[in-house]
């Protein structure tokens, strides 16, 4: 048998849990100086300080056994980070509407104007399945350079059934043969498409008979773009029944650009997560908190269009589940900059370090259901693991905008950075 082994990290952090940790309980880490882990096919078997860890393996270690040692002196160990919400499969790029955006233009006014992400839908039409696997492949290399051990992708840049089993087809490729883990979401209704133009409710309807079935079992979440003159609640809320009943767990981007109530949908439906929530109402945030919902934020996107961060802090504040996600897309948000989502949650949305540490690892992993398994160094939890090249984890909002990621464990393999045997 093989074991591995990371012995002595300066300082070893992580959240705690089976499930989404809420309120000021994000804030709580486990954070032990000179810490070790031990895994074993790609699971952990061992959390605990380094000379326990050596007791452990003298106890259970068997002749004919081999031990991969690792040194991480002077580093910090922490989770893989989890990205709960992006839309990195996609062809095109935007931009030109990114310099619109930067001289005063809005994101809606581009978007009626028929580009936004009918734009992205054109391209992606065009483009073939084999590019778009292999644009793919290089932003997931980025995301793993910057940690990202498991990431959320949609579709949605597909107008008809045929364009969303491409992508489809695309993510599952990639989740077979790249080592990051791709957890997928039907996001048919992401825009209504011109051949549709001011009949969402009958583009709707099409989903339900036709694109539902082709992504069911395929795709485990499905989510809508629930926001004014786009799916209204009414038309979000039959998409969403009719995908619960065919065994889909359920997302909503909701209340980003106005007020609407898709923040209170998503609690009437028991949804997973509804994300963005920039104009949520207080109402409706506490009726998510009551239900378990998770509230998965993403200030880059805010960042990206100068509108005002989600409230994080009063989310913390009053018991909500937050999570951090990059929204990588090539409209509204085309960076997967982990570091600089780190920065705006602590320094702009009043996080501190630990709940945002919180928010992309182990509640990040329940915005997609995987908090059994991954987001936390815990025992029975993948080897999903990060050496920084730092003392403590603060260093992770002080040392702003930086990538700290020196190692990347991904399934008990190291899939990024050197390797430093432990020399005793
Ligand atoms: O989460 N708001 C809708 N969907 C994406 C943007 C997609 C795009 O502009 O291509 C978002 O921001
Ligand atoms: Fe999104």
């Amino acid at each position: 048998m093989i074991y591995s082994v990371i012995e002595h990290a300066a300082e070893l952090a992580t959240p705690l849990g089976q499930g989404a940790r809420r309120g000021t309980g994000m804030g709580q880490l486990l954070v032990m100086a000179d810490g070790a882990v031990i895994w074993h096919e790609g699971i952990i078997v061992f959390v605990g300080p380094t000379s326990e860890a050596r007791d452990w393996l003298e106890k259970e270690l068997r002749p004919g056994d081999r031990l991969e040692r690792m040194d991480a002196s002077g580093k910090t160990l922490i989770p893989g980070f989890v990205d709960p919400h992006t839309h990195f499969v996609f062809g095109g790029y935007r931009d030109h509407e990114f310099n619109l955006r930067l001289q005063g233009a809005s994101y809606m006014e581009i978007m009626e104007a028929g580009g936004g992400i009918a734009a992205t839908n054109r391209a992606t039409r065009e483009t073939s399945e084999e590019a778009l696997y292999q644009a793919g492949w290089k932003r997931l290399d980025r995301m793993l350079d910057l940690g990202i051990t498991t990431v959320e992708s949609k579709t949605g840049y597909g107008e008809d059934s045929e364009t969303e089993d491409k992508l489809l087809r695309v993510m599952e490729r990639l989740d077979a043969d790249h080592p990051l883990d791709i957890v997928r979401t039907y996001m048919g209704a992401h825009a209504v498409p011109p051949k549709f133009r001011d009949r969402p409710g009958a583009y709707i309807d099409y989903l339900i008979r036709d694109g539902l079935p082709m992504a069911a079992g395929r795709a485990e979440f499905c989510d809508v773009f629930t926001e004014k003159n786009v799916f209204e609640l009414e038309d979000s809320k039959r998409l969403l029944v009719a995908a619960r009943d065919l065994g889909f767990k359920l997302k909503l981007h909701a209340d980003e650009i106005v007020h609407l109530g898709g923040a209170g949908l998503a609690a009437r439906l028991g949804a997973v997560s509804a994300d963005h929530l920039l104009k949520a109402s207080d109402e409706d945030l506490l009726a998510m908190r009551d239900r378990g919902v998770i509230a998965t934020l993403l200030p880059l996107t805010a960042f990206s269009l100068k509108e005002p961060y989600a409230r994080g802090r009063w989310m913390v504040d009053h018991g909500l589940a937050v999570a951090l996600g990059t929204d990588l897309n090539p409209g509204s948000c085309y960076s997967q900059s982990m570091p600089l989502m780190l920065a705006l949650a602590t320094i702009q949305m009043g996080l501190t370090i630990e709940e945002a540490l919180t928010a992309v690892t182990l509640n990040a992993a329940a915005a997609i259901d995987r908090a059994g398994s991954i987001g936390s160094i815990e025992v029975g939890k993948k080897a999903d693991l990060l050496l920084l090249d730092c003392p403590n984890h603060g260093h992770l909002s002080y040392h702003f905008g930086m990538n700290l990621v020196e190692t990347v464990i991904k399934d008990g393999v190291r899939v990024r950075g050197k390797v430093r045997p432990n020399p005793d």
